[in-house]
């Protein structure tokens, strides 16, 4: 949905649901907070345990949505298994009574070599979260992506948020609506602009299809019952309204169908965007310019070629091609193609600190995440979206000193086993 459905501009502001006696949306809103699960947030120990609290709180076709992946979901499962895949060897008898693990991303500081991933349509999880997880990314000393299909505008995040901020652009059939949106990210002061470029076509994401998934939601038996079923969420829409994709306002036929969600992608991401349209932006963009979706190393070349200043190795999450390769796996050979010429990134199933450090051990400058920060602000808002992130620094900090390595630049590829045999997947 969030790159597929989420590519229509999504109603109009208002839901049809709520009937507006200020009285009672005040009532509403006050249940809605009292019983949002911010406490519980704060004692999920993993991101796991966010991803179990936004389950909870969220209607399946919402959560699911956010969860799953396209087709088999094979993809999705091998970013997580090429984690596990690599096993750690740590130095022991290292001074780490103190550890420090901020870097430098992009040329800049960042407290912990981490950034947030843009994920779109997050306010269908919670009303307002892009700025909530923008303002936990800004907090936590970390950069943060604002997606074409966030449900707050460029500048609404720029006003509200502040940090170190990028925005990842869709490139829609009319280029020049994209154009736009990057100036508009130049005049709000972002830093960086991320063309995506592993999304020619929304993926096959059959959940959304089973769910009756569809922007603006359509009302089946299947998901009245399932609204009905998750209060908190429901009363919230009812109070605040079904949000909007506020940068795709205006562009968009909605899908109507859940069929639609794939072709209403289609309709609206340009798929004949190539190496010249990059070219394009490139020469109309004059901040740091980082091209998400690489996992080739001839690709990662080209686009060095064109004056790309990063790249980030990612499959989308395991959201679109199917089959694709882990991007743990397909880093190595971007690495040796980059060859130190420009920033490399990872995301793709990054869940725990170790998951980092791992990262960072094989040579990327550094990871981006998407569904733990997402999981967070769907389960308690902007202290759930901090809590993802506290937990994955606590966690990179203690496999910082678990493994010897006080500082970023003393985790380095001794640190990583070779050859040993891949742990028996459960
Ligand atoms: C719900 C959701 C929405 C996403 N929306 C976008 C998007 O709008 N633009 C984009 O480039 N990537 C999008 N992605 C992909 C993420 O940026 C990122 O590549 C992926 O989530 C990384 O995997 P992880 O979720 O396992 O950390 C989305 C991912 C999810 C889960």
């Amino acid at each position: 949905m969030p790159e597929g459905a989420s590519a229509g501009a999504v109603g109009s502001g208002g839901t049809g649901m709520a009937s507006g006696v200020p009285d009672a949306r005040a009532a509403v809103e006050a249940a809605c907070r009292a019983a949002d699960g911010r406490r519980a947030a704060l004692r999920a120990w993993s991101v796991e345990d966010l991803r179990g609290l936004a389950r909870r709180r969220l209607p399946r076709a919402i959560f699911e949505t956010f969860d799953g992946g396209a087709e088999d979901e094979s993809t999705l499962r091998d970013n997580r298994e090429a984690f596990a895949r690599r096993r750690l060897m740590p130095r022991v008898l290292v001074d780490v009574a103190r550890v420090d693990p901020s870097t430098r991303l992009l040329g800049a500081p960042s407290a912990l070599p981490i950034a947030v991933a843009p994920t779109g349509a997050a306010g269908f999880g919670r009303h307002g979260a892009d700025v909530m997880i923008a303002r936990a990314a800004a907090h936590a000393g970390i950069p943060y992506t604002l997606s074409t299909s966030a449900t707050a505008s460029i500048e609404q995040v720029a006003d509200q948020a502040g940090g170190r901020l990028w925005f990842q652009a869709y490139i829609v059939k009319d280029r020049s609506f994209t154009f736009r949106l990057i100036e508009r990210a130049r005049v709000a002061g972002y830093e960086a602009v991320m063309i995506t470029v592993d999304l020619p076509v929304g993926g096959k994401r059959e959940r959304d299809f089973r769910n009756d998934m569809s922007i603006p939601f359509r009302y089946t038996p299947r998901n009245l019952l399932d609204f009905a079923t998750h209060p908190v969420w429901s009363l919230n829409m009812l109070a605040r309204g079904v949000p909007v994709m506020e940068n795709l306002r205006g562009i968009a036929p909605a899908a109507t169908t859940a069929k639609g969600i794939v072709s209403t992608a289609g309709r609206n991401y340009d798929p004949s965007f190539d190496w010249d349209g990059l070219r394009a932006v490139r020469d109309a963009w004059p901040r740091t310019l980082i091209v998400k979706g690489i996992v080739r190393p001839d690709d990662a070349v080209r686009a060095l070629e064109l004056g790309v200043d990063a790249i980030v190795v990612s499959n989308h999450g395991g959201r679109q091609l199917d089959g694709g390769i882990a991007t743990l796996d397909a880093l190595p050979g971007v690495l040796r193609a980059v060859a130190g010429r420009a920033s490399v990134l990872v995301d793709g199933g990054v869940r725990r600190g170790a998951d980092v450090v791992k990262a960072l051990a094989m040579g990327a400058d550094g990871v981006l995440v998407g569904r733990a920060t997402l999981y967070g602000a769907c389960a308690a808002g902007q202290a759930g979206a901090l809590r993802a992130l506290e937990i994955l620094r606590d966690e990179v900090e203690r496999t910082m000193r678990l493994c010897g390595a006080p500082t970023v630049a003393a985790i380095t590829a001794d640190l990583l086993a070779d050859g040993l045999p891949p742990p028996p997947l459960r």
